[in-house]
């Protein structure tokens, strides 16, 4: 017999009392009062505790006290339990709609004060704008009601209860529920109050909801209202002041469409807001309208009649000490960052955030993709048995959810699109929640991806598919098979628009392949873009051991099943530092491109609908990343989709140096997001001249030799190398492991048509079985000649019989020390190389090496597929700022293509590498870093790394590309590294 308790935690419809009906979240002139601030609290192991703290009387003298909002387990110091984070697990059993009796229980009091003036009021209520997951709220002993949905606001009705003067108010927070079945995102879960709490006075003649749907066509403006009120608050009055509109409804009935003849209209490039308000005798509602039509015609998604490409970022509300709670200054600095970064549109993964980000995307300029709060995806593990999306019991509660979405944020022109909610199978419960989304908003499409066959819903969307598969979806005429799809099915689906809801997963280092998505995008007009998974890490901030500040992930709080750190696959880093994924995917997404023809240069606006007048563009030229000329070109503003030609300046080209000619279009003046001078899109032109490479000169008279000797500044001992230039430094030796990026140890998608990545292996295992980390040599052979030394090397592994020969040859060349190695591997080797390289170690000494100056491509990192925002010039960082801090260490750093390296100390050059291109022109990439490979992999946290002062220096003849294989696809076949022989090149001096 379950007890009237553990009913209640366990009824999938939990709302009683009373409640008030969803409505939007208005900015409203009628009284309030915020309940945030202290509160007092207790944290109980389970729900079976006696609710004897919600009478009136009831001393909590021996509680804590709790900050609201905030989330309970990231307040005390881990008094209040700890977070956890799973993926897709269920923490607890799958036995819905049942939890465990171990379930935290928070209860909450404090003391508020309502002014008598407030006695007028028709009504008192209390407002949650997230609490989770269920919760019972009392007012001065009398039980109000509860409910849950964790992100989703709730209002009860208190008028009965509050008095003037001193009140209490108690409410008891259970961290699981049966809502906790229908919240399984891909996050921390974080019990609590974690928003506003605040008590509304609601004036008899007040007006309880307003929507104010918007229409654009052509200049023209519309705003259709819906006003939601008592006879008693009318006439009401809708004001537009900049508009010149006042319009006076004597009625409900009245209410009619505002026809206005001149308006700019809204778009995320050019948000342009009107502010309005909608009174009545006793309230005022204040709103910012923008006017836009969204509409499908087609297999196209228009906004005001055009195509919208989505460049999007899936975001969820993480911050490292707040988790869910929103901070407003925070939040507006990430959308400002998300606009810098070429960013247009936001899928609110995977539930409506605080309200106010709505205000901010509308007013910085977002397309919203605005999504339920809704996953059921632990479901998958049982074959979807007892999914709730498909199960009766649990359709009133999938309804309300939707309902409270599109009802809270229905007046923000960016939300542009309804998601009913992620990776919660598929059901009758979804095609309900998207009915009723079609009868409440029909201009809106609705979106689910989990809805593959398109029963229900209006666009096409898939997470993660392939670029060939992806570029099938956009072909006309293609019978490709579409996933879950019979070919009448897939044919409809190609009918729609088509989106990628979650694209290039962004853990760790990657994602590559950008460019290959967006190159579709330009090709194939269904495909209208998508969002990248996903904008943060989530991580929590935390202190090791030793007091060294560092980002948890899953597996840190001693959880009982984990997902370890897949929730640190953001473009932003935790502490906010953009990733060089988020650099390349501005360059990729650039709404400017460039084209060089010769002597002119085509420049094509690729934006959505505003012109280019707010650009400046600029150009500059360099020898061997050294400015010797700038100016700006004559560009009259381009409309949007237009192309213009303009001639590029007539440029000086330099005889023994790289020249190049960089283009940018410039902010010309400053935005809500950006100064002016902000670089929004730039390319390069090679104008160098063709000089030749030095050709390999053949040597002979070799003999064996052992011992000491001098090569210019070269010391050798038994042939090693000891010294360069009176430093000591050990190598070359041969490395082919990288530390594996998280996509490299992802088992997603093998490489397509290739034999290269195994099912269900990652490379990294691969290359650890390989031996790849724990290579050995034996020397084969030290010789001389004049001028120079000769050592052969056999490289392998323990317990493998595949090799590697290495031969490296040092000499003097144009009274210059060269170094060549020749790297070949031995027949046999079966899969992907992470690496093709060597490793010079620089020992900690007097003036130790900590810094690096490169003419070559940067300044961030990059790899064969994600190097389209590396650009050639000069550049120099110290080594740690050569190294990005991915929250669990893995291969970072490598520069590509490098034409000249000095090596550091404390900013002055201590040697100086010249890499000659190989025969094909290839040329090799660096990293300066703290550690070897070997030891970032060991690491499992950043604070986990040795102590270094060592600096290491790789010279790379090629690594292998990035994938997304953590989620999504493996590296490309082009960017993925076959064992093959290579041939690296130096010229090593002293000094600068
Ligand atoms: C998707 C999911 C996201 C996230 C991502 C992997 O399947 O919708 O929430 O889990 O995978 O990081």
């Amino acid at each position: 017999m379950p007890s009237a308790l553990s009913a209640y935690v366990s009824d999938p419809t939990p709302w009683h009392g009373a409640l008030r009906p969803a409505r939007s979240w208005l900015h409203s002139d009628a009284p309030s009062r915020s309940l945030n601030g202290s509160w007092r609290f207790r944290l109980s192991p389970t729900a079976a505790v006696a609710a004897e703290f919600s009478a009136e009387d009831f001393d909590d003298r021996g509680w804590d006290s709790i900050p609201v909002p905030a989330h309970w387990v990231l307040e005390g110091d881990g008094a209040h339990g700890r977070p956890a984070y799973t993926n897709i697990q269920f923490p607890f059993p799958i036995d819905p709609p049942h939890v465990p009796d171990e379930n935290p229980t928070g209860d909450y009091r404090r003391h508020f004060d309502v002014p008598a003036e407030w006695s007028d009021a028709e009504r008192v209520v209390l407002r949650f704008d997230g609490v989770e997951s269920l919760f019972r709220v009392w007012v001065n002993g009398v039980e109000i009601g509860t409910a849950s949905g964790s992100r989703l606001a709730h209002e009860f009705d208190v008028t009965a209860a509050v008095r003037p003067g001193d009140n209490v108010v108690a409410v008891r927070v259970h961290q699981w529920s049966a809502a906790s079945y229908l919240e399984d995102q891909d996050q921390w879960w974080l019990p609590g109050i974690f928003r506003d709490v605040t008590l509304l006075a609601r004036p008899a003649g007040g007006i309880e909801d307003v929507w104010l749907r918007t229409g654009y066509d052509g200049g023209r403006g519309r705003v259709e209202t819906e006003v939601t009120a008592g006879a008693a608050a009318f006439p009401v009055t809708l004001r537009i002041p900049e508009l010149g509109v006042e319009r006076v409804w004597e009625t409900a009935a009245d209410v009619a469409p505002v026809d206005v003849p001149e308006v700019a209209p809204w778009s995320a490039e050019q948000p342009r807001l009107y502010d309005v308000t909608v009174s009545s005798a006793a309230e005022s509602i204040a709103l910012r309208i923008g006017f836009r039509t969204v509409e499908i015609r087609g297999d196209r998604f228009l906004v005001n009649g055009r195509r919208v490409v989505f460049h999007g970022m899936n975001r969820h509300e993480a911050h490292p000490e707040r988790g869910r709670v929103f901070d407003e200054a925070h939040a507006r600095a990430d959308l400002a960052r998300m606009k810098r970064f070429n960013v247009n549109a936001i899928r609110t993964s995977h539930y409506p955030p605080h309200p106010r980000l709505l205000d901010l995307a509308d007013e910085l300029g977002f397309w919203v993709v605005l999504e339920c709060d809704l996953e059921t995806h632990g479901f998958d593990k049982v074959g979807w048995a007892g999914n709730p999306t498909d199960d009766p019991a649990w359709r009133a509660a999938c309804l309300d959810r939707i309902e409270r979405t599109v009802e809270r944020d229905k007046n923000h022109p960016g939300v542009v699109m309804w998601s009913l909610g992620n990776e919660a199978g598929t059901g009758a419960n979804l095609a309900a929640m998207s009915a009723w989304v079609h009868a409440r908003d029909p201009e809106r499409p609705v979106h689910y991806e989990g809805d593959h066959t398109g029963d229900y819903t209006d666009v096409y969307s898939r997470m993660y598919s392939t670029v060939p598969e992806t570029e099938q979806i956009g072909t006309d005429g293609s019978t490709a098979p579409l996933l879950g799809c019979t070919p009448a099915q897939g044919a409809r689906q190609r009918t729609r628009p088509f989106l990628l809801c979650e694209y290039a997963h962004a853990m760790g280092n990657g994602p590559g392949a950008l460019d290959q998505y967006e190159e579709l995008v330009h090709r194939h007009p269904r495909l209208h873009g998508g969002f990248v998974w996903e904008w943060r890490d989530h991580g929590i901030l935390a202190t090791a051991p030793d007091g060294t500040p560092y980002h948890a992930y899953g597996g840190d709080f001693g959880e009982v099943v984990h997902d370890g750190n897949f929730v640190m696959d953001g473009m932003v880093l935790s502490d906010d530092v953009p990733t060089p994924g988020l650099y390349e995917f501005k360059a990729v997404v650039q709404p400017v491109r460039f084209a060089f023809d010769g002597d002119q240069l085509d420049i094509t606006n690729l934006r959505h609908s505003a012109d280019t007048s707010d650009l400046r563009f600029c150009w500059r030229v360099e020898f061997d990343g050294v400015p010797v000329e700038a100016g700006e070109l004559d560009t009259p503003p381009l409309a949007a989709g237009e192309s213009g030609r303009v001639p590029l300046p007539a440029i000086a080209v330099a005889a023994d140096a790289e020249t190049w000619l960089t283009v940018e279009a410039v902010l010309a003046t400053d935005t809500a997001w950006a100064p002016a001078g902000h670089q929004v899109a730039t390319a390069q032109l090679d104008r160098s001249v063709r000089r030749p490479v030095p050709p390999v000169r053949p040597r002979s008279g070799w003999r064996p030799g052992e011992g000491t000797l001098t090569l210019g500044i070269a010391e050798f001992t038994g042939g090693s190398l000891t010294r360069l230039a009176g430093r000591a430094v050990t190598g070359p030796r041969l490395e082919l492991f990288r530390a594996p990026t998280d996509n490299d140890e992802g088992t997603a998608d093998r490489l397509e048509g290739s034999d290269a990545s195994a099912e269900g292996i990652s490379s990294a295992e691969l290359w650890r079985r390989d031996g790849l980390d724990r290579l050995v040599a034996r020397r084969i052979g030290v010789e001389h000649a004049t001028d120079a030394l000769r050592t052969v090397d056999r490289v392998s592994a323990a317990d493998s019989a595949l090799s590697v020969t290495v031969e490296s040859v040092w000499s003097i060349e144009d009274g210059e020390l060269e170094l060549r190695v020749e790297i070949e591997p031995a027949r046999g080797w079966p899969t992907v190389w992470p690496r093709i390289g060597v490793h010079f170690g620089l020992p900690d000494g007097a003036a130790p090496v900590d810094g690096a100056d490169w003419f070559g491509t940067g300044p961030l990192e990059s790899y064969p597929d994600s190097l389209r925002a590396a650009r050639t010039s000069r550049f120099s960082a110290t080594v740690n700022d050569l190294s990005v801090d991915y929250a669990r260490p893995q291969e970072t750093g490598h520069r590509s293509r490098f034409r000249r390296l000095t090596l550091t100390s404390g900013g002055t050059g201590a040697l100086r590498i010249d890499a000659l291109p190989d025969t094909r022109g290839r040329r090799p990439g660096f990293t300066l870093a703290r550690h070897t490979p070997q030891q970032l992999a060991r690491a499992a946290h950043p604070f986990e790394l040795p102590e270094s002062t060592t600096s290491h220096l790789f010279v790379d003849a090629a690594q292998h590309g990035l994938g997304s294989r953590a989620c999504g696809p493996d590296v490309w076949p082009e960017f993925a590294l076959r064992p093959e022989a290579r041939t690296i090149r130096l010229r090593i001096t002293a000094g600068d």
